[in-house]
């Protein structure tokens, strides 16, 4: 089983069997994390590193951690941000390569930094979603293998971006099915293959006034399996206490969110409150611009029931 969990601090200080470092491909220290890591660790580390002959961007390298609580640091050189697809590639590959690397030295506890996010210009929210999509993919991936994964925030906003941006993901898929049971067992709700749906407060009530009858997401493999007459059941917020059921009337796939909010289902929407420019803005605080792409995005028209 795994953990992720989020603590705002000094990562030197974390009591993490490994800390990641943001490295730069000389390994030979720096500013920024590099720079705290190499001075705590001591003179013994830059000796050690002075062996290992560079990393690449997106590869990952270890060293013991000398005078540091952690045994192990394992130093990873991240993307500088130039805008192009490969970045969050890059980036992603520092992720998922420092939990390779220590699986392979069977290391069960790993700290990270937001990596790539101070001198290499990544922007904060963009780097969150590929961190946190590539370690909960590995970590799925990966789930026989016992290791607690610590996101180690320098400062507040980087802090409560992971934590909110965290809140907002789909729960695992083995969390969703469990709180799917339970709501079951507890409402007595007989719809077999209902897709489940979680919405914050303001999108839960229009939806259940009748104010909004489109639901836009992206047209992932999940969504892909919405067919018109499908169940969907939308639970206010995180939890699984007030919810409304649906059918689906209707499904249109655009390239974008922007062609949604232009579309005549605009109305349809909820978002009447905002210009369609803002409210295409919006989708950003749930998808990346690159999900956007990869998946295209879906307006699911819905009949509430009952
Ligand atoms: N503990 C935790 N996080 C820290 C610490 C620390 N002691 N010091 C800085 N950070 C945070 C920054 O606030 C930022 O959020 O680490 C994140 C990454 O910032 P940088 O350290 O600047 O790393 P990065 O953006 O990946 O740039 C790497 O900078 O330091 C040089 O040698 C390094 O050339 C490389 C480049």
């Amino acid at each position: 089983m795994y953990k992720i969990s989020f603590k705002q601090g000094d990562i030197t200080k974390s009591e993490c069997e490994c800390i990641v470092n943001a490295a730069n491909k000389s390994l030979l220290g720096g500013g920024g994390v590099d720079g705290a890591i190499h001075r705590a660790a001591g003179r013994e580390l830059y000796e050690e590193c002075k062996k290992l002959g560079g990393c690449k961007t997106g590869e990952a390298k270890i060293t013991k951690g000398y005078n540091l609580n952690a045994k192990w640091i394992i130093h990873t050189v991240g993307p500088i941000y130039s805008g192009a697809e490969d970045d969050s590639v890059m980036l992603s590959n520092c992720y998922t390569n420092s939990l390779n690397l220590a699986k392979k030295n069977g290391i069960h506890s790993i700290s990270f930094p937001a990596i790539s996010t101070g001198a290499y210009g990544y922007p904060l929210r963009e780097s969150i979603f590929v961190a946190l999509n590539s370690v909960i993919e590995w970590l799925n991936n990966n789930s026989a293998y016992d290791i607690s994964v610590e996101f180690c925030c320098f400062d507040e906003n980087t802090y409560s971006y992971y934590r909110g941006i965290y809140g907002t993901m789909t729960v695992s898929r083995e969390q969703q099915n469990k709180e799917f049971a339970e709501f079951i067992r507890r409402n007595n709700v007989r719809t077999k293959d209902a897709i489940e749906m979680h919405l914050a407060d303001e999108p839960f009530n229009k939806i259940k006034n009748g104010e909004k009858t489109i639901e836009i997401r992206l047209y992932d493999e999940k969504r892909q399996a919405i067919t018109i007459g499908s169940d969907i059941i939308f639970y206010k917020g995180e939890t699984i206490d007030e919810w409304i059921t649906a059918t689906v009337i209707g499904l249109y796939r655009f390239d974008s969110f922007n062609d949604i909010f232009q579309s005549n289902l605009f109305v349809k929407t909820g978002c009447n409150n905002m210009t369609p420019q803002v409210a295409a803005e919006s989708m950003y605080n749930y998808y990346t611009k690159e999900q956007e792409r990869q998946y295209g995005v879906l307006a699911i028209e819905i009949k509430k029931r009952g």
